[in-house]
């Protein structure tokens, strides 16, 4: 959702503070602002638009100071006006705070501290927190927090600067990330890593209800009762150049690029020479999924894969739905979370209802250290590194992936898949990146296809089986940046309505993955050919001759296992969203009205 910086060293704050802002900006980025505290006095400069409309401000107006904190928004309580945007302040200005997450009892602590006197000048939940904050401050900024903690329901990470306690930077967590980047005699405060990576990679993870108190030379940690916790530092292997862009055009496209190394290290990290390392532990009867966004169509592609080569009964469920579902506890049920970043509320959520049910559960993230792996007795990393773009491109491959070895794994252990079917899928797996690279190469088709459609008005993506949550996939990526409306449907149900909505030129792209789908399949497009519609296959080399007897325009990707095809055919319907979001002049990494990272319900 939104993302929060914080300094306290040596150095100026305010370039370290913007800097952050830019590598968080993929978080949140309609308004951003900064405080920096110096000579006992604050100073915020804020303003509604993205980071580098703030850094006109402060190059304008420039704040000093070593000691500082920041946020870029993304808009909950308040629309993104220059008030609405954080720090918020007290009324006098002595504290101030930048927030990511939802106040929930805000109103009524708002109506609380307006008959005390406080006075309000923004909507946002926010700056009822700096108001309670600066009611509880009696000299004790621990003891503030610890009796805010108390009073304030619903989620947050706050940052806090107070003007009393020039030396010190305050914060405290409560369902939404913070990390501390532990540095050489100063210290960095972030909603997320990638921030504080070009500093230090070793990190220090807040836990929920932890107040981290921030000196230039000490981190210390206590809980809601002021009980001293012993901070766990964590070395992270990602490097700062894994969260930039390094010549590409785009984070996103950076991110397709590095999808073959992706698929690579994911392998290498769960098959070495003697096998599987540990994967889903015991033997499941049933395993559901949870997960929302592009990791729900993982989550469905995973369901095909564990009930194919595990013969186990699986589904995916959308994380926000399950969480207010009527359950029906199985035994030896496993339910695994899937989530990029690994800190998404509605799948925390729904996570916690599957432990309340005595659901064994796992997760499989991408991100060391999140919420999500730190909830589970089992966690399972992709190896995708950082992703920037709020297009999920390598997190969802890597996800595919790994749901395929989960199945292989527990297929072979449940004796459902013999050693030489899974052989097969493993080697075909290692001579995957190989031919993703080759796929990769080639963009110049669809960057031409992009420009003749740019001005489309609809387009359909269809499927049967696993192709079906393929054309999901492929629908939401091509909704996500370019803003064109797009339908995915399963390819049978089509004609029980949609259907009408198809007329002349409608673009109809069939994604056919499995031989005995693919005569189906393509009668279906030839339905909508019968209506008008301009018809594309997106197949394997060998589906091609049968392909073009029947769609207008037919893209390949190289042969292999139809268990591993999922992971070539996305690579065209990820480089066609991109190439029409480029051709359509769109913001191709920071689409409007979305976020990477959706902390809020
Ligand atoms: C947001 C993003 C999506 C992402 C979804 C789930 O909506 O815009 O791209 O798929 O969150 O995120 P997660 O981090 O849980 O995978």
């Amino acid at each position: 959702m939104c993302g929060i910086v914080g300094y306290i060293g040596s150095q100026q704050a305010q370039p370290i503070l913007l800097d952050g802002l830019k590598r968080l900006e993929y978080r949140g980025y309609d308004s951003a602002g900064i405080a920096v505290l110096d000579g006992g006095a604050i100073s915020v400069r804020k303003c509604a638009g993205r980071i580098d409309k703030l850094r006109q401000m402060t190059d304008a107006s420039p704040l000093r100071g070593t000691i500082g904190i920041g946020h870029t928004r993304w808009a909950t309580h308040g629309e993104p006006t220059d008030l609405n945007a954080h720090p918020h302040t007290d009324v006098k200005g002595d504290i101030a705070i930048v927030h990511n997450g939802i106040i929930e009892n805000h109103a009524a602590l708002r109506r609380h501290l307006e008959k005390q006197g406080c006075v309000f000048v923004s909507q946002t939940d926010t700056e009822v927190a700096a108001h309670l904050i600066h009611t509880l401050y009696k000299g004790d900024m621990m003891k503030a927090l610890q009796e805010a903690i108390r009073m304030l329901s619903g989620s947050y990470a706050l940052a806090v600067l107070c003007e009393n306690e020039p030396d010190v930077l305050y914060c405290v967590r409560l369902g939404s990330p913070l990390v501390v980047g532990v540095g050489q005699g100063e210290m960095f405060l972030a909603s997320d890593i990638p921030a504080i990576l070009p500093h230090t990679r070793d990190v220090v993870i807040l836990e929920d209800r932890e107040i981290a108190v921030l000196r230039r030379d000490s981190v210390d940690i206590f809980d809601d009762l002021g009980n001293r916790k012993t901070p766990a530092a964590l070395h992270v292997s990602w490097d700062a150049a894994a969260a930039e862009k390094g010549g590409y055009a785009h984070f996103m496209l950076k991110e397709i690029f590095e999808q073959p190394d992706a698929v690579a290290n994911t392998l290498t990290a769960y098959v070495g020479v003697d096998g599987f390392k540990e994967m889903l532990p015991g033997l499941p009867s049933r395993v559901d999924f949870i997960a929302c966004g592009t990791a729900y169509h993982s989550g469905m592609a995973g369901a095909y894969y564990f009930a194919e080569l595990a013969q186990t009964e699986a589904a995916a469920h959308i994380a926000s739905e399950y969480r207010y579902k009527t359950l029906f506890p199985h035994p030896g049920q496993e339910v695994v979370a899937i989530s990029q970043s690994g800190e998404t509320a509605d799948t925390l959520a729904a996570l916690r209802k599957a432990q309340e049910m005595g659901a064994d559960t796992a997760a499989l993230t991408n991100t060391l250290g999140s919420t999500l792996e730190r909830t589970v007795g089992k966690s399972l990393l992709t190896y995708a590194g950082p992703e920037i773009a709020v297009a999920s491109t390598k997190a969802y491959i890597t996800q595919v992936e790994t749901l395929l070895l989960m199945a292989v794994d527990l297929g072979l252990r449940k004796g459902a898949l013999s050693q030489e079917r899974a052989d097969e899928l493993l080697n075909g797996l290692s001579a995957l990146p190989e031919k993703m690279s080759r796929v990769l190469e080639n963009q110049t088709y669809l960057q031409q296809y992009c420009d003749r459609h740019l001005h489309e008005k609809l387009m359909f993506f269809i499927g049967r089986g696993m192709d079906a949550s393929l054309a999901m996939e492929a629908a939401l990526k091509l909704k996500e940046i370019s803003y064109l409306p797009c339908e995915a449907y399963a390819a049978g149900e089509l004609k029980h309505g949609a259907i009408a909505l198809i007329s002349e030129g409608t673009p109809v792209i069939a994604l056919c993955t499995r031989e005995n789908l693919l005569e189906k399949t393509l009668s279906n497009l030839r339905e909508t050919k019968a209506r008008g519609a301009e018809t594309i296959c997106v197949c394997p080399e060998r589906f091609a001759q049968q392909a073009r007897r029947e769609a207008d325009i037919v893209w390949t990707v190289p042969d292999t296992d139809e268990m591993l095809l999922p992971l070539l055919v996305m690579l065209p319907m990820q480089l066609l969203a991109y190439h029409m979001a480029v051709a359509q002049g769109r913001d191709v990494d920071k689409p409007r009205n979305l976020a990477k990272s959706v902390t809020v319900e």
